[in-house]
């Protein structure tokens, strides 16, 4: 396989997997294809960019004629598809944008790709459609144990290590989706559209679950990188309902690494789900942030806690994510690099040693974009 494109490059996860195929490969002709929206930064592979190997293409997932001729012009042989709206709060405002992109962006590629790969005298043979999604397509886990033991608890029950749990169960590939906002709701939908073009017309095609990402590079509007830089800017950290919902943390330099090894050795028409064992309770992962940039700017340590302010719920919050990867860790050989405590520590600093990159993103139409979301909470 040498020509790849990697669709949504110049966004959070789809940076780090452009630099590490582009670094890792090459022999492999890495095409970039980003609409570049709010969410999109090129300065996101300012280390890369002067690559031979590397290309950018400004493009609308959701234009077919321009990919079709892309597909065409550059033979493509592989596609990550990574470009997709992302941020649960914003398709609460706005889930016509979501379903958009996410829904109708998808079927596009898929059909452009179709049309292109079957028109070839091999066809299918040596292609590949890779879909990066959530593990919120699931939808929400209880907080339960089968004796009544308050969370959380060790438990060995989904892997071969033992690991803390907020409930007795889990995200498997086989659990039924049931997405319950309208951001996952479309990443529901187009993970449908994927399986379906395998199975009506037999493309190649692989789909991932992934639980939530942290590292460098991800638009503050998410929880750890916007309440990084409200600690450094001393403003308000907006925690909604109780704080105690549970979310499973991945840095995003494994999530790439396993995006590389499912795009290489994972089997055509399955599922992986891709986690590292490791849920946290919002309030509890909030207070690790304040210590650790209390501490790594010279503040006592603690002294940024009353910037926590509790506001109204998300609609529709949903209650725990945890995601089950034992396959993926058993049948593939993947498993995280870091702990968590470690991935926070390089984060925050990340953050912290690249503040012009956060004013960069952060001035603007965002600042009113951001104002206007916090004042109608
Ligand atoms: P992001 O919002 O940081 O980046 C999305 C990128 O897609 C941006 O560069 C944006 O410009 C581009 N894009 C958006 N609409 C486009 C369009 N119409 N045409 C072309 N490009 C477009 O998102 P992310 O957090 O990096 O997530 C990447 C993928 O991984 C998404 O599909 C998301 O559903 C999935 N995912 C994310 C997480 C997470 O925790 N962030 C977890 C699991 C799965
Ligand atoms: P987020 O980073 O938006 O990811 P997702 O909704 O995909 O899980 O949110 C992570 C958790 O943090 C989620 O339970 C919502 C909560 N949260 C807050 O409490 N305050 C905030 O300002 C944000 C953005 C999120």
């Amino acid at each position: 396989m040498k020509n790849i494109v990697i669709t949504g490059g110049a966004g959070f996860i789809g940076s780090h997997v452009v630099r590490l195929f582009v670094n890792k490969y090459p022999e492999y002709n890495i095409i970039n294809l980003d609409k570049l929206t709010y969410a999109g930064n090129l300065a996101n592979l300012k280390d890369i960019e002067d690559k031979p190997n590397y290309k950018f293409v400004k493009m609308d997932i959701c234009d077919f004629d321009a990919f079709y001729q892309l597909m065409q012009d550059e033979k493509i042989d592989g596609i990550i598809h990574l470009a997709a709206e992302s941020h649960v709060d914003r398709s609460i405002k706005d889930p016509f944008t979501f379903a958009r992109t996410n829904v109708m962006g998808t079927l596009s590629l898929l059909q452009a790709a179709k049309l292109y790969w079957e028109s070839l005298p091999e066809k299918y043979e040596g292609k590949r459609f890779y879909h990066i999604s959530t593990d919120e397509v699931y939808g929400a886990l209880s907080m339960t144990h089968p004796e009544g033991i308050e969370p959380p608890f060790t438990t060995t029950a989904s892997s071969s290590e033992h690991h803390l749990a907020y409930g007795e169960d889990f995200f498997y590939e086989t659990t039924k989706y049931n997405p319950h906002s309208p951001y996952s709701a479309s990443k529901a939908s187009s993970d449908h559209f994927v399986r379906a073009y395998h199975d009506t017309y037999g493309m190649p095609t692989i789909v991932t679950n992934c639980s939530n990402n942290y590292g460098p590079f991800q638009f503050p509007e998410k929880l750890i990188p916007l309440f990084i830089n409200n600690i450094r800017n001393r403003k308000p950290l907006p925690v909604y309902g109780k704080g105690e919902n549970v979310r499973d943390w991945l840095y995003v330099v494994d999530h790439a690494r396993a995006i590389d090894v499912i795009f290489h050795k994972g089997t055509i028409a399955e599922t992986y789900n891709i986690g590292g064992f490791n849920e946290w309770k919002n309030i509890d992962i909030i207070k690790t942030v304040i210590n650790t940039v209390d501490r790594l700017l010279g503040r006592p340590e603690g002294a940024d806690m009353d910037l926590i302010t509790y506001v109204t719920d998300r609609l529709g919050h949903d209650a725990r994510y945890a995601i089950d990867s034992t396959k993926l860790q058993r049948e593939l050989g993947w498993e995280p690099s870091l702990q968590f405590e470690e991935g926070i520590e390089k984060t925050v600093k990340w953050y912290l040693e690249n503040e012009e990159w956060l004013n960069n993103i952060t001035s603007g139409d965002y600042e009113k974009y951001y104002e206007s979301m916090y004042k109608n909470r």
